[in-house]
């Protein structure tokens, strides 16, 4: 092993560094539950399936807005912009001010996309497989809609770039 290599414990703190490597963007997931928008930032979000048309992202056992959430008909997926650096976190932050300033609409099935963001996507629950400490979301798509231009926000190393 190098200098440059570390071998790392499989603890959390440790398997959260390592995971962290791994670049992703960063999503929206909220609906309209109750009159009330509900929703959070998810960077496990994943492409899954073409036919049938299927995404995924994980989610937190310890979540307290995933059982709110998932009661929703449809849900709005939306792919962050580079500049949704204070919007993501603030999706992150206290539930009750998660949509606060935040441009949004709202489908007639209730589910909410951010007014900017690079794709939409509509979707509903397809199925919820129990993996450890999260559950692996399985969400069948109904509608997609994509920017012709813009670049996602991207979450590196604990932090947030954007493509060079
Ligand atoms: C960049 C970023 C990515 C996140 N990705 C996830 C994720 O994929 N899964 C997850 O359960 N929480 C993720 N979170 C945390 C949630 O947005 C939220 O803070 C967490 O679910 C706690 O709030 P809750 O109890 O209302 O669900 C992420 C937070 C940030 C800032």
């Amino acid at each position: 092993m190098s200098s440059s290599q570390s071998a790392l414990a499989l603890d959390p703190t440790a398997l959260r560094t390592a995971f962290g490597l791994y670049p992703t963007g960063v999503v929206a997931v909220a609906a309209e539950v109750d009159g009330v928008a509900v929703g959070l930032s998810a960077n496990s979000f994943t492409s899954v399936s073409l036919d049938p048309p299927l995404v995924s992202f994980s989610i937190a056992r310890t979540s307290r807005t995933w059982p709110v959430l998932r009661r929703a008909t449809r849900l709005g997926i939306t792919v962050l912009v580079d500049h949704h650096q204070a919007t993501c976190r603030q999706l992150a932050g206290p539930a009750g001010n998660r949509f606060d300033g935040v441009p949004y609409s709202t489908s007639a099935d209730g589910a909410i996309t951010l007014d900017e963001g690079i794709a939409h996507f509509h979707t509903s629950v397809h199925e919820e497989v129990a993996a450890g400490d999260h559950e692996i979301i399985l969400l069948a798509l109904h509608d997609v809609t994509v920017q012709e231009s813009g670049a996602p926000l991207v979450f590196h190393r604990s932090t947030f770039g954007r493509l060079a």
